[in-house]
């Protein structure tokens, strides 16, 4: 049974579901392919990802495929009710409400988990972490699950490091296919929709200040150029900072970018990147958010502390007076992942092939079962090759082969 918000809700859900669907069609290609033969049949899948049009879409194609499907979201606020009422009504057992508590949240990770699912999708490691930390004997035989995003395939590798996986789990995240489109251009085209349609401010002319020049950092920074913004970047790692210096962006540590920067947008997966040093250098009126996984990156725990007024400034807005100058620094959708808590997410062209990889690594891991180790793999070059071109023959594109005899000369075998 199903635990959402609204059941009437679902007709406005299933129509954002059908419009995804209209844009996916890596998923509906794959579906063609396998869905007539059930290769998931007497397997059920339990996920945790963002609860929108595009997952949900997914969750369809996993059941079409045969599996049994429990889902949840993967972060309270990027969950759409209208979406999560849709998919219920569509046979996936849902469990996800927007704006879910953190006790809640838990119950529905829990709730997912209370199926026993033989395979796992997850975004962020919320999921895995639960079986992980689970005694021995409480656990059940999963045959491996997926992992979605940057910060969860982090905390794959630090469980790790302590001990082996409970059973195998495919990095999605790091096939070419995900992060070169999804993080670059996925993240790069949603975070600045959602800043523009919160904010309704003008990024030309504008000082932005981009935290972390990884995949996400760099679409970032890409697409507020593009809209005729000056771009600051700052990094830890001194190649990507580099990087930066040399594609034309200014890079300097936060204290120095804190007094210039119009609007912030920290991309790291690290925390405590702005905190209390930062905050009484910006100006008044600075805009913040992030769009890294979890809500750490900017440290409200100390601006609320610095503060003298919180007040809701426009929906997803937040003010806070600091108390010692009276300048306002405004925070969007409380500093969680702001394209999604602040937005629609990737567009759905771009989750296609993030999606296509989803659906292809947990037929490998059901046709692999016994055979593959409890540890991180990559996901297959054959199927990042094989999404590749799925994508490209959906968007009309053809490119040139390598004949045989270029293949001898740069000594392929086959
Ligand atoms: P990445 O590893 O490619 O880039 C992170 C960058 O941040 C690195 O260059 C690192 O040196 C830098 N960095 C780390 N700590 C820093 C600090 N304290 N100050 C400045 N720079 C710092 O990772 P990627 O793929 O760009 O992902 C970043 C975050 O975004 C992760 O949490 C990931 O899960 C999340 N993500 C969010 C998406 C969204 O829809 N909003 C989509 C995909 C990923």
């Amino acid at each position: 049974m199903s635990t959402i918000k609204d059941y009437s809700l679902a007709e406005h859900g299933i129509t954002k579901i059908l419009w995804a669907n209209d844009h996916m069609d890596a998923l509906r290609e794959i579906e063609r392919q396998f869905g007539p033969t059930k290769p998931l049949e007497g397997y059920s899948v339990g996920m945790s990802i963002h609860m929108e049009a595009k997952t949900a879409r997914l969750a369809l194609l996993l059941k079409e495929m045969g599996a049994r499907v429990y889902a949840t979201g993967c972060n309270p606020l990027s969950t759409q009710d209208d979406v999560a009422a849709g998919l219920a009504t569509m046979g996936v057992e849902v469990f996800a409400v927007h704006g879910a508590s953190p006790e809640e949240y838990n119950q529905h990770l829990l709730s997912v988990l209370s199926y026993k699912p033989d395979l796992i999708i997850d975004d962020g490691g919320d999921l895995f972490n639960i079986i992980y930390n689970l005694p021995r004997e409480e656990r059940w035989h999963i045959i491996g699950g997926c992992e979605e995003t940057t910060t969860g395939i982090t905390r794959l590798k630090a469980c790790e490091k302590l001990s082996s996986l409970p059973f195998p789990m495919v990095n999605i995240n790091d096939a070419n296919c995900k992060h070169l489109y999804d993080n670059v251009y996925g993240t790069g085209q949603s975070t600045i929709n959602a800043i523009m349609n919160t904010t309704n401010n003008v990024i030309a002319s504008k000082t932005v200040v981009v935290a972390g020049y990884g995949y996400c950092g760099r679409g970032i920074a890409k697409r507020m150029h593009g809209m005729g913004a000056r771009i600051i970047i700052t990094e830890i790692d001194p190649v990507k900072a580099i990087e930066a210096k040399l594609e034309g962006y200014e890079v300097m540590p936060m204290t120095d970018a804190a007094r210039i920067g119009d609007f912030f947008v920290t991309a790291t997966g690290c925390k405590d990147v702005i905190t209390e040093k930062h905050f009484p250098l910006m100006k008044h009126n600075a805009i913040l958010c992030n769009s890294g996984h979890f809500d750490v990156e900017i440290n409200l725990d100390d601006l609320a502390k610095m503060s003298s007024d919180i007040y809701t400034r426009r929906d997803n807005i937040v003010g806070y007076k600091l108390t010692e100058s009276g300048k306002v620094i405004n925070v969007l959708a409380e500093g969680r992942l702001v394209n999604l808590a602040a937005g629609n997410g990737h567009p759905a062209e771009i989750m296609d092939t993030s999606f296509a990889l989803q659906a292809l690594s947990l037929l490998y891991l059901v046709e692999h079962q016994g055979k593959l180790e409890a540890k991180l793999y990559n996901v297959p070059n054959s199927i990042d090759q094989m999404v590749a071109r799925l994508k490209l023959r959906t968007m009309g594109v053809t490119i040139d082969h390598l004949t045989d005899d270029q293949r001898a000369y740069l000594g392929m075998s086959d």
